[in-house]
């Protein structure tokens, strides 16, 4: 039987409505306590083919419906517009014969989130070095994970991936990436840092912490124009979500009211300057018709999104911190050849085994989120294993020893600049 639809877009015509809305939650708001208006909903129709979608496109524009943006591939159509000031986004996944509808209210529409230009500069990315214990523990002083990727676009902005964990910031540290922001900007001390986009892979303190540092030090010395992310719900999925990321969520919300929010969702295709980011995988992609309000993951790692950044001719795929239940819900919605990249952020710092990803992506380079003590545990190994055997002459570079800059050179992703790793234990610098 068809349910009710709850959404504020064009009831579809065809397919079976399943019976709920799936809470993904807000982008800055804070929804430790209660939902939001913020909140972003998705309701699921089965049963559809590619006609009825077309029709569906059809049926929003003449309700006065503005598309922002559309991407199609061999399996799938994804489709943005704004419907009386809210976005939208609606999407056909072929292999389930699925319609997915998210509203997302109070973000930015994907057309004036993206911004285009083809500055003078070299892109390049960065795998930013960060201080790992060297027994692979965690203790009050050291941590064995974190990630932060750098992107130094052509305009001279800057592309934040995630940032690190409080214990990787000790004031050496800090003071390091400092000066590297402006180093790789050329920007004078008395300029605002300029950061074009940053992205967060999930609500983890290793990756949110980071920001809430440089916020906390200086705001008032760095613009952030754009902040995009996948998070859940905190009221549906508390278990596992970090509050520390809340916090990150708070100071940029106070600091940067008005810079752009967006939602990440499978399918959408971001430019920030010369850069093309494209989602492959958030989290809802894991919920089930026959549930529709569940997020069916067990483990929190799981919400973390995955996206292929372009990088002149090249392309990296971000696994954030992608788990086996990650792979089992990409299997069942998509094909290899739409993962293919040169070069793969190895997921959960290699704590995770992720053949079928490995062998998908096929990447004959990996950016190791963590050292190469830690990657080479006994626990570890294994996961090790089937990365290394996509790679084409040991191209594997590990955080844990430096930071390591990359950008597309004659047609090739190469290896340009080369920093010694700064820091050392957390010393309570930003307690
Ligand atoms: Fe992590």
């Amino acid at each position: 039987m068809t349910a009710e639809w709850k959404l504020n877009c064009p009831a579809p015509d065809f397919g079976t409505i399943a019976d709920g809305v799936f809470n993904m939650g807000p982008v800055l708001m804070d929804d430790q306590m209660h939902t939001t208006e913020q909140d972003a909903k998705m309701q699921i129709v089965s049963g559809v083919n590619r006609q009825d979608f077309e029709r569906y496109v059809q049926t929003v524009l003449a309700a006065g419906g503005s598309k922002t943006f559309e991407n199609n591939n061999q399996l799938d159509s994804f489709w943005g517009f704004t419907l009386n000031g809210t976005s939208f986004q609606a999407s056909f996944r072929s292999v389930k014969r699925e319609l997915r509808v998210c509203e997302d209210p109070l973000v930015t529409p994907m057309d004036a989130f993206n911004y285009s230009v083809q500055g003078s500069r070299q892109t390049v990315l960065y795998q930013y070095g960060l201080y790992f214990d060297p027994d692979n523990r965690c203790t009050d002083k050291t941590m064995n994970c974190g990630m932060m990727y750098i992107v130094r676009l052509s305009d001279n902005g800057l592309f934040l991936i995630d940032s690190g964990h409080l214990y990787q910031w000790n004031q050496q540290a800090f003071d390091a990436l400092w000066s590297f922001l402006h180093e790789i900007t050329d920007t004078p001390e008395n300029e605002k840092l300029r950061i074009a986009g940053w992205y967060f892979t999930h609500a983890h303190n290793d990756h949110t912490d980071g920001c809430g540092c440089l916020l906390n030090r200086y705001h008032d010395k760095i613009t952030v124009e754009r902040i995009f992310h996948g998070f859940c719900s905190y009221q549906v999925h508390p278990n596992g979500y970090e509050l520390e990321s809340q916090d990150t969520k708070r100071l940029l919300l106070k600091y940067f009211p008005d810079a752009m929010q967006l939602r990440v969702h499978t399918g959408q295709r971001i430019r920030l300057a010369d850069v093309e980011i494209e989602v492959l995988y958030a989290h809802e992609d894991a919920v089930s018709a026959d549930a529709p309000e569940e997020l069916p993951l067990r483990d929190f790692n799981s919400t973390s999104s995955i996206i292929r950044v372009h990088i002149g001719k090249k392309s990296v795929i971000f696994l954030g911190d992608a788990t086996a239940e990650t792979e089992r819900v990409v299997s069942g919605l998509s094909v290899p050849e739409l993962w293919k990249a040169d070069a793969v952020q190895v997921g959960h710092h290699c704590i995770n085994y992720l053949e079928l990803l490995y062998s998908w992506i096929g990447a004959p380079m990996a950016l190791m989120p963590n050292s190469y003590y830690g990657c080479h545990t006994e626990q570890n190994l294994r996961n090790l294993s089937c990365v290394l055997k996509h790679l084409k002459n040991d191209q594997i570079y590990y955080e844990g020893s430096g930071t390591y800059g990359f950008a597309d050179v004659d047609g090739q992703l190469q290896p340009i600049a080369e920093v010694p790793l700064t820091g050392g234990p957390y010393d309570g610098y930003f307690d």
